[in-house]
């Protein structure tokens, strides 16, 4: 075909905007945020540099400051003051995320509430849910776990949530929190389920973030082996027939593969580039193996590009500054 085909004619930097198919936009960036009920300053996060564990009488503030740069979806995870075996301060009334929620959309009612429904921050033994002590040893309780999601959805919704979002990867949970927000009025509340989720390492340094490691064992009993696509799909596609709204593929980079296959359910479809994919940025970057803002931006780009309807990423906050810097070059 050379050389009447030349590829290059529509490169020019003139006409590269013109044929660019993938634009970010700040409302397809959705921010986690970190709030410790024990915190009386915002207390850095050795891992994760750049995040913050916020106090709950600061986080409001903080919401704002996203707002006012332009991000419109934020997503709650708590550390509570005290924990136990069945995670009792995962769903009171006045625990760590449900006064956030009250707080957050008490100052900038225009932000939408994501809340993680999982037991993992609430457990003194660290895992998502309750556990029972069986012939194959210890392991999760799925069906008892599913009444725990249940309180805890329920008691998201009430204090304001927007839309609520089970992390535990327990079976049926996706129909539990379904019928118990129906049952308590809440049918109009959404619901984001973290569908895909598999067992992976990058979620390392969200531990420390989140002070939800496991004292034994690991998640590979619920979370799913990163070998397998076709139960990937199974997984996000059960989710779609139990009721979610809003899908989910976690970690983002590594399976951009299964994303696009998710997207073709027809339901959207959330990525959440997790805090590994965030510290390996940053961990390189400190030391100028690579440019921080360029990598991040083409990770987003790529992750939109496989299809994401939504990213959940730590680079939300510098990606709304980034986006908004004119481009070089240009006046
Ligand atoms: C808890 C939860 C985890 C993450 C989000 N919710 C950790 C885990 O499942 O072990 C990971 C997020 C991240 O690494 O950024 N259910
Ligand atoms: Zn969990």
């Amino acid at each position: 075909m050379y050389p009447q085909r030349r590829m290059r004619r529509l490169r020019k930097r003139t006409l590269q905007p013109l044929f660019c198919e993938t634009v970010l936009h700040l409302t397809d960036l959705v921010a986690p945020l970190f709030i410790d009920e024990t915190a009386s300053g915002k207390i850095p996060i050795g891992s994760m540099p750049g995040q913050y564990r916020y106090p709950p009488g600061e986080i409001a503030l903080h919401v704002q400051s996203l707002y006012t740069a332009g991000i419109r979806a934020v997503l709650i995870f708590g550390i509570p003051a005290k924990k136990d075996e069945e995670a009792s301060e995962s769903y009171a009334r006045s625990g760590v995320v449900q006064n956030a929620v009250r707080s957050i959309k008490g100052l900038v009612p225009g932000m939408t509430v994501i809340t993680d429904v999982c037991a993992c921050e609430y457990t003194s033994h660290g895992h998502c849910g309750v556990l029972h002590h069986g012939r194959c040893g210890t392991d999760l309780d799925n069906d008892a776990s599913l009444l725990l999601m249940n309180r805890i959805a329920v008691s998201h919704a009430e204090a304001g949530a927007d839309i609520v979002a089970p992390s535990c990867m327990l079976d049926g949970m996706v129909h539990s929190i379904r019928t118990a927000l129906d049952e308590s009025g809440y049918q109009d509340i959404a619901l984001m389920s973290y569908s895909t989720k598999f067992a992976s390492a990058l979620y390392g340094p969200f531990r420390e973030a989140a002070d939800s490691g496991f004292s034994f064992g690991d998640r590979s009993t619920y979370q799913m082996d990163p070998a397998n696509a076709r139960e990937a799909f199974l997984e996000s596609q059960l989710d779609a027939k139990e009721g979610a709204d809003i899908l989910m593929v976690k970690p983002a980079g590594n399976y951009l593969d299964v994303l696009s296959t998710i997207c073709t359910i027809g339901l959207p479809v959330a990525a959440y580039q997790v805090s590994g994919e965030y510290s390996q940025v940053k961990a390189a970057a400190e030391r100028g193996w690579i440019n921080e803002k360029a990598v991040a931006l083409e990770t987003l780009t790529c992750i939109k590009r496989a299809g994401a309807d939504l990213i959940i990423t730590y680079f939300a906050l510098d990606a709304a500054r980034w986006l908004s810097e004119k481009p070089e070059g240009h006046p």
